[in-house]
């Protein structure tokens, strides 16, 4: 059986989704994969950094972060606190470090300074974060090569649904032209409903509340959340960095009911789509409103599914579809990573 000691940075939506999916996965890990999965550290923005040597209790974990204003410091008999993450990731030391905390797409923090304080300390890192992945991700993969370490960031990208991993393992060796698809959950979620009759703030709530929607929702509906994975997709997928800037980005907050009815009626679905082509040695990309067609695969991907249109050499076009947004389907992400990270 293998020890694998991690620590968590971020412990809202995204952070606790994961420790519920340790907690539930605890017996299936050590089975399937001689795996003794132990969180030793975690914190947030709010209460610093608490670590316990020898693990912490999930569900204890888990009852402190279902009740806000519950500052992690009350978890009983914690070693140490710190009061800041990057303090505590500075002072203590793990297999690897979760990166979950919010993104911030203006220079990446607090997520970028933990990402290269823990490579630096020669710590795998496994993030869930778009802000760091979206600004530095080649710098950050250089970083980890150089540490002999991983980073991994399968959830940043239609959250589980393993896009990167598929594109990189799955797809190797194959010459890749272009990508487009729908990235953000909680848009699709709500162009699908509004185009149903229902009211732009009643479905926006509606999404808040399933945990799809960023911590500040303008993100997602000016079309932010979809930029950054754009951005990380042309890092990852074609090795070229792009900065916000170069990427024309469009929301949702003019579309009316009136518009979506009205493409209905003419056959078709309006999505809010990430795109990226190679022209030449160049690569142009964009996030925007589309007017697809019904025969177009990415149509009919309704609420809060997305999926990726791969136009490549070898295979011509392939689609990937599935959850994009959600605590457990962006947890799940995270999970693989560590898997793959331990292997
Ligand atoms: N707010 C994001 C979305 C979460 O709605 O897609 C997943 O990155």
């Amino acid at each position: 059986m293998k020890v694998l000691r991690l620590s968590l940075a971020g412990f809202g939506v995204v952070g606790q989704g994961l420790v519920e999916l340790l907690n539930r996965k605890q017996e299936y890990l050590r089975q399937a994969f001689e795996l003794d999965v132990r969180l030793v550290g975690v914190g947030n923005g709010h209460h610093g950094f608490i670590y316990h040597e020898e693990g912490l209790n999930l569900p204890t974990l888990l009852d402190l972060g279902a009740q806000p204003g519950r500052p992690l410091v009350n978890y009983p008999g914690a070693h140490h606190h710190w009061g800041t993450i990057l303090k505590g990731i500075e002072k203590t030391s793990a297999d690897i470090l979760v990166e979950a905390t919010s993104t911030n797409l203006r220079d990446a923090e607090p997520g970028l300074s933990h990402i290269t304080t823990a490579l630096r300390m020669s710590t795998h890192v496994v993030t869930a974060n778009k802000g760091p992945g979206a600004l530095a991700a080649l710098d950050l993969l250089a970083l980890a090569r150089q540490q002999g370490v991983q980073l991994r960031m399968e959830s940043t990208v239609m959250a589980g649904t393993p896009v990167l991993s598929t594109i990189r393992e799955g797809m190797a060796g194959a010459s890749i032209q272009s990508v487009r698809g729908i990235l953000n959950g909680t848009t699709n979620y709500i162009l699908t409903a509004m185009a149903g009759g229902r009211a732009y703030d009643e479905v926006l709530a509606e999404a808040q509340a399933q945990g799809y929607a960023e911590t500040d929702p303008t993100a997602d509906v000016e079309g932010y959340d979809a930029l950054a994975k754009t951005l990380i997709l042309a890092a990852l997928v074609f090795n070229q960095p792009l900065k916000p800037e170069q990427v024309a980005r469009h929301g949702i907050t003019a579309i009316t009911p009136a518009d979506l009815q009205q493409a209905d009626h003419a056959g078709k679905r309006i999505k809010l789509l990430g795109s990226i082509q190679r022209v030449g040695d160049k690569l142009e990309a964009s996030v925007a409103l589309h007017s697809l067609p019904l025969a177009d695969p990415l149509a009919r991907i309704d609420g809060a599914t997305n999926a990726l249109v791969i136009q490549s050499d070898t295979l011509s076009e392939v689609t990937i579809t599935g959850p994009g947004a959600g605590a457990t389907q962006t947890a799940q992400g995270l999970l693989a990573d560590i898997i793959a990270c331990a292997q």
